[in-house]
């Protein structure tokens, strides 16, 4: 078992994660608000790369049992029921429902490995989880952080080294690449206190400017939930809802 980390997506196109598992990681927000929907009931939700996309989605889908959620600049799209904030996918809102769901970095992230062989979706929420499953795959893992605009986040990397550290203590044979073990020494520096880091990042600055800060408290709970959302070729679900199919 090896793991990689991507540190961003920009040195890997759709193809790449061909027959890879793969494991997508936006903390702020997309991954946290994935896991906070599917964990309060959503049926699935639908990851796409583009709005135009989300919105010929859902035209196809019944009207009352699907939701549009997803945000630009952080701010919910006009037209859409729901924005990006893990808070607002709640219970009440989500149980049941399909939600179809755009993000500026991470559903395209997530799009983008949609070949993948087996696809979780992981934050600091379900982060002890998520590594429990990993172990127990034990298969070589792409851990790709869906970073901004194509770049380099810290918030993410910090995330994958968090990752790569449980996986490791977990089963010391894991071998690591070199940029697992620089996400793994970023995690070391900055996660003692996760929402302070958070807060310090470019995107928690633009959050807490946007009126976000509650959301970054939430996103920064370390291992509140064991779910783990995969995507089953066309959709996001709960992990144990439905066991992975090994192709
Ligand atoms: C993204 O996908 O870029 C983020 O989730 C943005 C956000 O915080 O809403």
């Amino acid at each position: 078992m090896k793991l990689n980390v991507l540190l961003s997506p920009l040195n890997a196109d759709e193809l790449y994660f061909t027959q890879k598992t793969t494991v997508v990681i936006d903390v702020l927000r997309a991954s946290t608000t994935v896991i906070s929907a599917l964990s309060n009931g959503a049926k699935e939700v639908i990851p796409v790369g583009t709005v135009e996309f989300a919105v010929k989605v859902s035209g196809g889908m019944f009207g009352g049992q699907t939701l549009i959620g997803g945000e630009r600049n952080t701010k919910r799209i006009e037209g859409f029921a729901l924005g990006n904030s893990p808070l607002e996918y709640t219970r009440e809102t989500v149980e049941n429902k399909t939600i179809v769901f755009y993000t500026t970095n991470g559903s395209k992230a997530i799009a983008r490995a949609k070949f993948s062989n087996e696809l979780f979706v992981c934050s600091f929420n379900n982060l002890l989880g998520m590594a429990q499953r990993l172990i127990k795959l034990n298969k070589d893992v792409e851990i790709l952080c869906a970073g901004h605009n194509n770049l380099f986040s810290l918030e993410d990397t910090v995330c994958a080294g968090m990752l790569v550290g449980r996986i490791k203590r977990l089963n010391r044979s894991v071998k690591i690449s070199d940029s697992s073990m620089a996400a793994q020494v970023l995690y070391e520096k900055f996660g003692d206190d996760i929402p302070k880091m958070l807060d310090n990042t470019e995107h928690g600055k633009r959050l807490i400017q946007n009126g976000f800060k509650k959301d970054i408290e939430y996103c920064s709970r370390y291992n509140i939930t064991k779910n783990i959302p995969y995507f089953d070729g066309n959709a996001l679900k709960l992990l144990d809802q439905k066991p992975v199919e090994k192709k």
